[in-house]
């Protein structure tokens, strides 16, 4: 049975950092790669689907004094991720990413980290474009996640998510949780199609693969 997305998370959250960095292959090391790929010049940070902020653990230690603004649907994950850092400069924002106005060249990076492999093209399409609206010139996107090679093995994730939801009635555009992993080329087309300037591949351990997408200081 399909979980609401969070109550999915929110039922797990006491073992989630556990579990992130024991069980999930290439998390522990990416968390710190992410740290390591964002500009050091970065002042403003966007976190989409920060969680209880594994990534900002990691953020904190290279970017000390960083202002960083965190989105997730996920009370119960944002609770953990206050407690952890009292004392951060850190704005958190309890709703979906697809629904809040990220503002017009505000960040000089936006990251994810294991939250998209939930959605589909066209959804991860728009919300890259206000991504790169929400960039300063010069900005940088670095997005972590569970991503395929294989294009038989995505459409059998967005087949299967399709055929589940059917079985379960669950209505179009609510969020519940099942991975749909995207292929590294499709995930490369889709921040193209969004106009980032710059698009790469640039570190892999098992299906744990890291984007970085750049937008030109023009
Ligand atoms: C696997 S966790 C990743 C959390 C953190 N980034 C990390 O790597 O530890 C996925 C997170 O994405 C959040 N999430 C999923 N869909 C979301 C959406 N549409 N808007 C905001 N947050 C979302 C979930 O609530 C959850 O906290």
């Amino acid at each position: 049975m399909l979980e609401k997305m969070s109550d999915f998370f929110t039922t797990r959250v006491a073992g989630y950092d556990q579990h992130m960095l024991n069980n999930v292959a290439g998390c522990k090391e990416g968390y710190i790669k992410m740290a390591e790929l964002l500009p050091k010049a970065t002042a403003n940070l966007l976190d989409l689907g920060c969680g209880t902020g594994l990534e900002l653990d990691e953020i904190f230690k290279t970017h000390p004094h960083i202002k960083v603004a965190g989105i997730d649907l996920t009370e119960a994950m944002l609770d953990v991720l206050k407690k952890k850092h009292p004392d951060k400069d850190l704005t958190l924002i309890h709703t979906s990413y697809f629904d809040y106005d990220f503002g017009i060249e505000k960040y000089e990076a936006v990251i994810s980290f294991q939250t998209l492999h939930h959605y589909s093209h066209e959804q991860k399409i728009k919300l890259y474009s206000r991504v790169y609206t929400a960039l300063k010139p010069g900005g940088r996107y670095i997005e972590c996640d569970y991503m395929v090679t294989e294009q038989e093995v995505e459409d059998f994730y967005f087949k299967e998510n399709e055929r589940i939801r059917k079985e379960q009635n669950i209505p179009d555009g609510e969020f519940y949780h099942y991975d749909t992993p995207c292929t590294i080329d499709n995930q490369l087309k889709m921040l193209r199609l969004a106009k980032f300037d710059q698009v790469d591949m640039v570190w892999r351990k098992e299906n744990t693969t890291i984007l970085v997408a750049d937008k030109a200081i023009k």
